[in-house]
């Protein structure tokens, strides 16, 4: 990488500072689900702990997936209730690139923006879900991670299981916040 790509990113690096977690070195690679079912992890999905990122500032954050087309790519529709009150939504499209590793996502929410890296750890389908990004900048690396669960909480034990699970990959977890799920606080969510 050229130095002035170096500097360029660390600059960004520091604007982000406050809100993304941001970790010396390059991306873990952990373990994925090997025999990943898409067609089973349709539906809708409750957030409830993510590592903060700067393009999700809101609470009662669900991600709904459904087939764009049968056999075909993922559709994600995110959406989240902000804080004047109004709802946000994106939808994006999850693309697997390499047949042979389904549990391996990468989310595009527009033609021209650059793909979110989307796999998944660990999940049963109906009940939780544990997904992880994550973007190398050279000299350090951006983690995402997204518990996710069917119903707006999750069981304890579950919670701390999946956190031991990305604490093992290397990932930030203490980093990690708490998503409000609570029903009266997010009934504009529909
Ligand atoms: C696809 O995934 C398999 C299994 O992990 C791996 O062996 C192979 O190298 C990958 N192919 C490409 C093109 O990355």
């Amino acid at each position: 990488m050229k130095a002035l790509q170096v500097i360029a990113l660390t600059l960004l690096a520091i604007l982000e500072a406050s809100t993304q977690v941001l970790v010396a070195g390059k991306c873990p690679r952990p373990a994925v689900v090997r025999f990943f079912d898409a067609s089973m992890y349709l539906g809708k999905w409750y957030e409830i702990q993510k590592l903060p990122v700067l393009f999700q500032q809101g609470e009662c954050a669900t991600a709904t997936y459904s087939l764009e087309s049968p056999g075909g790519n993922l559709e994600v529709l995110n959406k989240e209730l902000l804080p004047d009150g109004s709802i946000n939504s994106i939808v994006g499209s999850a693309v697997v690139t390499n047949s042979s590793e389904p549990a391996k996502m990468e989310v595009y929410f527009s033609p021209t923006s650059l793909p979110s890296p989307y796999w998944v750890l660990a999940t049963d389908y109906r009940g939780h879900s544990l997904a992880f990004g994550c973007i190398d900048y050279g000299l350090f690396h951006a983690q995402f991670a997204w518990i996710l669960s069917r119903q707006p909480t999750l069981v304890r034990k579950t919670l701390k299981d999946l956190q031991d699970l990305l604490a093992s990959a290397g990932v930030n977890v203490d980093k990690m916040i708490p998503t409000n799920q609570n029903e009266a606080f997010c009934r504009a969510m529909g």
